[in-house]
Order: C-alpha cells, then sequence, then structure tokens
C-alpha cells in the first residue's frame, strides 16, 4: 500500500513512525481526525472495546481548551502556551484568542510538529509560534528564546496543560518540571490542567491502560492528590479540581461555562484552572 505523506518533514520521519501507534495520532483517531495510520486506528479501537468512553473522553478533554481559554481571556489574560499542543484539532488555541494574542504551541512528537508547523504556525491577524521541546526539560524550553521571547515577562500568561502529564510516567520528573513552570509565571498567570485518573472509573481505566500498553504505549492515570499537587500553591477557579466534563457546573465559578454533555466516568480525568496570586 502507498502512504500519501503530507509534508515533506512527515517523509523524513523513521517508517517505525507510521507503523507503531503515536499517543497524539490515536487521540486525533478518538476525536474523529484524519492524521492516523492503520496502526492507531487499531488502538484506537482496542481502545474503544476496553473503554467505550474513550472517544468521549477525548471530545470532553479537547472542549475544556475552550472553557479554560475562555476563562483567561476574562481575566484579561492576553498571551497564551499551549503545552503537548496535539495534532491541531479545531478549534485550536489561537482560534479562541482576540487576534494578535501571542500563542506558542509546543509538543515532543515530531509527527505533530510536522502538522502543527503547516497549521498552527500561521501569520496574522494570529501570532502563533510552534516550538518542538519536552516539557520534562521545562527549564530548557522556557528559557529558548522562541518562548521566553513570545511573551512580555510583565504581564500574566494562561498555560494550558492538557492531557499530557499522563503520557510521563515518571512522578518525580513530572513534579518537577511543573514546579518549574510555576515558578517561572507571572502573578496572575492561569495554569489550566486535565490529566486521566481512574478516580471516577476504576474497573475500565485500569483496561484502557492495558489497551494503550498493548500497543506500546503508556500512560498513568493519577490520583486526585497527585494532580493537585501540579497546582502547587496557586489559587483555584471553582472549588478545585472537578471531572473534566463538570468543572463549569462545580462549586461557586464566577463564570457560567457551559459543562460538556459526559458523565464523570466518560471522561475518566480530572480538569481544574488555576491562578498565580
Ligand atoms: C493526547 S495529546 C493532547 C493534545 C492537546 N493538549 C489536547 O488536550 O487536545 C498529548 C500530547 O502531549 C504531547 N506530550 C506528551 N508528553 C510531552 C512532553 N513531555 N513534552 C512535550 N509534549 C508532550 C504528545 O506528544 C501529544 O501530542
Amino acid at each position: 500500500m502507498t502512504t500519501t505523506y503530507q509534508s515533506a518533514e512527515l517523509e523524513e520521519l523513521a517508517p517505525e513512525h507510521f507503523s507503531r501507534a503515536r499517543a497524539p495520532r490515536v487521540y486525533d483517531c478518538l476525536l474523529g481526525g484524519v492524521d492516523t495510520y492503520q496502526c492507531d486506528r487499531d488502538a484506537a479501537l482496542d481502545l474503544y472495546m476496553a473503554a467505550p468512553w474513550a472517544a468521549l473522553a477525548a471530545r470532553t478533554n479537547r472542549h475544556f481548551t475552550q472553557t479554560a481559554t475562555a476563562a483567561a481571556v476574562r481575566r484579561g489574560i492576553g498571551q497564551f502556551l499551549d503545552l503537548g499542543c496535539g495534532i491541531p484539532h479545531r478549534p485550536n488555541l489561537h482560534h479562541l484568542v482576540p487576534h494578535g494574542s501571542p500563542v506558542v504551541y509546543v509538543d515532543r512528537d515530531p509527527g505533530v510538529l510536522a502538522h502543527a508547523k503547516s497549521r498552527l504556525d500561521v501569520g496574522p491577524p494570529y501570532e502563533t509560534t510552534v516550538v518542538a521541546a519536552d516539557l520534562m526539560d521545562m527549564e530548557e524550553l522556557l528559557a529558548r528564546p522562541d518562548v521566553a521571547g513570545a511573551f512580555d515577562p510583565g504581564r500574566p500568561i494562561a498555560v494550558a496543560v492538557h492531557d499530557v502529564l499522563p503520557w510521563n510516567a515518571d512522578d518525580a520528573a513530572v513534579a518537577d518540571a511543573m514546579a518549574v513552570l510555576r515558578g517561572w509565571l507571572p502573578t496572575g498567570s492561569t495554569l489550566s490542567i486535565t490529566h486521566l485518573t481512574d478516580h471516577f472509573n476504576a474497573r475500565t481505566v485500569p483496561k484502557a491502560v492495558a489497551a494503550y500498553e498493548r500497543h506500546g504505549l503508556t500512560v498513568r492515570p493519577r490520583s486526585l492528590t497527585g494532580i493537585s499537587a501540579f497546582f502547587g500553591g496557586f489559587t483555584h477557579l471553582g472549588s478545585g479540581p472537578a471531572a473534566v466534563s463538570q468543572w463549569s457546573a462545580h462549586g461557586p465559578n464566577v463564570f457560567h461555562f457551559t459543562p460538556y454533555p459526559a458523565r464523570a466516568s466518560d471522561c475518566a480525568a480530572f480538569a481544574g484552572i488555576a491562578v498565580k496570586t
């Protein structure tokens, strides 16, 4: 079978990049995207057999980008950092913010970057940058001229870390990276995180983890305590991390977002938005 690659950068990737499932492409498949290969679709089907809520969970997670971005825009924030941005999927973050706001997209996956460079690194009226970097080297990432130089350090930044940390199994490394990020952010910044958990669905989340494992992908659900720690001492909007589909309805929010129509057990993730005060 002949494969048609979509860009010269994709053509340069090693053959195994297209024959083994990749986390961002399985997620793209669950979202109904087209940037996938047979290995990703096989993994998505296996995952779906183990956890029939998987596609709804992906959509719910993706919807939360709109919630978190709207929350930041309402607070007057005009600079945005999307860590682990994934394969572009409309609306992307720069579609949700006032024109001219700097938006920096970061990912470590070479396939994601090839797609992102062609579809996210766009010109006016948008001010977007795509950066190849690993969050686990957070200090290095934040010191890069294309990241640090994109932002006014005197003004708050909204950072999205959505469904990224579960793909990093080393608890200590993730904790360190998030501490560096929190320390770097200017006062008034928002940090939004979504994270897989078995808190709402202890029966099928382990089956989903095993399905990923069968396709060579390691994903790590974390507890409420573990996920809450990634926010450090930031002040939560609402009353703290909630099921990703329920966040807007949870606690005394000053915002009135429409919750995504999914049960907590069908999104299997916590979401939170917190402010550096
Ligand atoms: C499931 S996708 C989520 C995409 C997007 N954030 C969303 O919520 O729609 C996870 C993305 O995080 C990226 N990722 C995971 N760990 C990363 C790391 N340590 N550094 C940079 N990117 C990472 C993956 O390459 C992938 O594109």
